[in-house]
């Protein structure tokens, strides 16, 4: 038997990591062996935790590489799960494919776009490679509406990968995101 791999991607605030850890729930409900990994230069709530912006946690092995995960375990766990999918290398792909092939399964938490809307590549990958994706949305820091695909950044670097939170980045419509890169829209209009 093989096992299966979850994806769940979206934008910024759109509870893939809520999401995640009510899977964690269910296998820790019904004692399963598992483990929960987080890439090491994700040290936005510390380094050995997954947290959701409402505050709910879960302790953490944070790796640099998706290889670190399969040196990490023993070998009886019933799932992996890992948040922050795209901070890690092309390689998860070949990690996620060997856990399944041990009928592990893989549940991976992720941003499916950078804030230029340019694909995190190592969560493109995965979503070809999943027997289940999940995509979320947030509510629009616009206008409200439940209908956020994308992520805008309001302050900071110009950088792609530019860890941070509300300091940062807002989760948009795409009607929003093109009225603020008009400059229709002031970005300090948002309602959340
Ligand atoms: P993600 O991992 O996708 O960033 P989280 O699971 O960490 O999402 O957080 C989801 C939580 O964020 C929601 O339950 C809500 O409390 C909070 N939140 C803050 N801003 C928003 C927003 N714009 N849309 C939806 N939820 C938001
Ligand atoms: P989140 O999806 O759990 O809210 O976390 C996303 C993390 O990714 C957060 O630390 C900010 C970072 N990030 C980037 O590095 N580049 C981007 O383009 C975006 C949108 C977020
Ligand atoms: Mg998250
Ligand atoms: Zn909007």
């Amino acid at each position: 038997m093989s096992g299966k791999l979850t994806l769940i991607v979206g934008p910024m605030y759109s509870g893939k990591t809520t999401e995640l850890l009510s899977f964690v729930e269910i296998y820790k409900l019904g004692k399963k062996k598992i483990r929960v990994f987080k890439p090491k230069l994700d040290v936005r709530y510390g380094v050995d935790k997954v947290k959701a912006h409402s505050g709910i946690e879960e302790k953490a092995i944070p790796v640099e590489s998706p290889r670190e995960i399969l040196e990490t375990l023993d070998g009886d766990e019933k799932a992996v799960f890992v948040d922050e999918v795209q901070f890690f290398s092309e390689e998860m792909y070949d990690v996620a494919r060997e856990l399944v092939d041990r009928d592990v399964d893989v549940f991976c938490a992720g941003l499916d776009m950078t804030y230029k809307q340019n694909p995190f590549k190592t969560t493109a990958n995965l979503l070809s490679l999943a027997d289940i994706v999940i995509k979320k949305k947030a509510v629009c820091s616009i206008c409200g509406e439940h209908n956020a695909t994308l992520s805008f950044k309001i302050s900071g670097e110009e950088s792609e990968i530019d860890i941070g939170g509300e300091e940062k980045y807002i989760a948009v419509c795409r009607d929003c995101y093109n009225g603020l890169m008009r400059g229709d829209i002031d970005v300090h209009s948002h309602v959340i």
